[in-house]
């Protein structure tokens, strides 16, 4: 059957849409110029990179002005903005210190990230020598080029990073697996085992039977109860996982450390009465008070 209501609706859809279209400029085909605004990434061979140059020189005058009070003078890092420089040898630690220096693979990713987003508060507003300028000012923090060294587009990929033999392709047996296409494993029946940090490898843990919630055994010196585990990952996980509202995160020895300083007894009191951002038992006035204390005690444990 003709349905002229169907038919009135779809035409004023269309011409809608179509007008749409037009105030907006949709639909256009993408010119070069377009094009080329998006299309800035580097390559480690240094296809990608625009003409230009910059000396160390040029590059700390820059740095000092529009890096430093973030990333600090030397690369070191304010507060708890991203090192630059540094962490030499520290890879294979258990608290890797990663910076371009020591970590990074290749410097067009150096002079790509600058490029593409640094300054962090006015991404993209360096001219193109400023960025070579920056870029190996970066490299001379990190002693890996010296005080004279100018960059330059076909200098840049010649540069050695200290690291870059650390990345190869993932050659362990269990990445290959192929994919099940037939006769699958039910899902419901795989069970994902959630780690504090999400990093912890799952044969730390042992599953506590019922939940998916696991605990930690013995191997790392824990001595959680499954029950404590499972009330810190409702009730105190959202914000010490993530560090929201700077929450000291769980793991982070550094920030712990610090507040281990005034002693065991005022920290289960703060977590308890509450601090600034940590509301008083992390906003669940239903938990005891020592059950609080040993969610308190677990969160040291994973922090030293
Ligand atoms: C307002 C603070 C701020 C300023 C100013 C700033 N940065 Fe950053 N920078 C950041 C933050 C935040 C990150 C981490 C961003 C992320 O991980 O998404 C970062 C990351 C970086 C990184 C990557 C570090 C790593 O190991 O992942 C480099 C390189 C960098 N910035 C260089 C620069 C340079 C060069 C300048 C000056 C042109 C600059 N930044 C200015 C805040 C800043
Ligand atoms: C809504 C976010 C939030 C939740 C939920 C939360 N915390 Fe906090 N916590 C914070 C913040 C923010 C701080 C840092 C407060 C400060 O020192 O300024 C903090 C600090 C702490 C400290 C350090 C106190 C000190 O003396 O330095 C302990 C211990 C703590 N929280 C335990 C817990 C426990 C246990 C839970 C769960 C029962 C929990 N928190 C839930 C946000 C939270």
């Amino acid at each position: 059957m003709f349905n002229w209501r169907k038919v009135t609706g779809w035409l004023l859809l269309v011409l809608s849409t179509a007008a749409i279209a037009e105030q907006y400029n949709l639909g256009k085909p993408a010119s070069e110029k377009v094009i080329a605004g998006w299309d800035i990434d580097v390559r480690p061979d240094g296809l990608g990179l625009p003409k230009g140059s910059g000396s160390v020189e040029e590059g700390e005058a820059l740095y000092d002005q529009k890096c430093a009070n973030c990333h600090g003078s030397f690369g070191e890092g304010e507060g708890r903005w991203p090192k630059l420089a540094g962490g030499e040898d520290t890879l294979r630690d258990e608290r890797p210190e990663k910076t371009v220096g020591s970590y990074w693979p290749y410097a067009s990713t150096l002079w790509d990230y600058i490029h593409r987003a640094m300054p962090f508060n006015a991404p993209q507003s360096l001219a193109t020598d400023e960025v070579y300028a920056i870029t190996a000012y970066v490299l001379n923090l990190n002693e890996l080029v010296d005080g004279e060294f100018v960059l330059t587009q076909d200098n840049l990929a010649t540069i050695e990073m200290p690291n870059k033999n650390g990345f190869y392709v993932d050659n362990r047996p269990d990445v290959a697996n192929p994919r099940c296409m037939k006769n699958c494993k039910d899902p419901e029946s795989i069970k994902v085992i959630a780690t504090i940090a999400g990093i912890t490898p799952t044969d730390h843990f042992k599953h506590d039977g019922n939940d998916g919630v696991a605990y930690q055994e013995s191997a790392v010196g824990v001595t959680a109860t499954p029950e404590v585990v499972k009330t810190y990952q409702n009730a105190c996980k959202m914000c010490h996982d993530t560090g929201l509202n700077d929450a000291p995160k769980t793991g982070d020895v550094a920030a712990w450390q610090k507040r281990l300083n005034q002693g065991k007894p005022a920290i289960y009191n703060n977590a308890l009465k509450g601090i600034n951002g940590m509301p008083a038992k992390g906003g669940r006035t239903d938990l005891s008070d020592e059950m609080v204390k040993s969610i308190v005690d677990y969160m040291l444990e994973l922090s030293e």
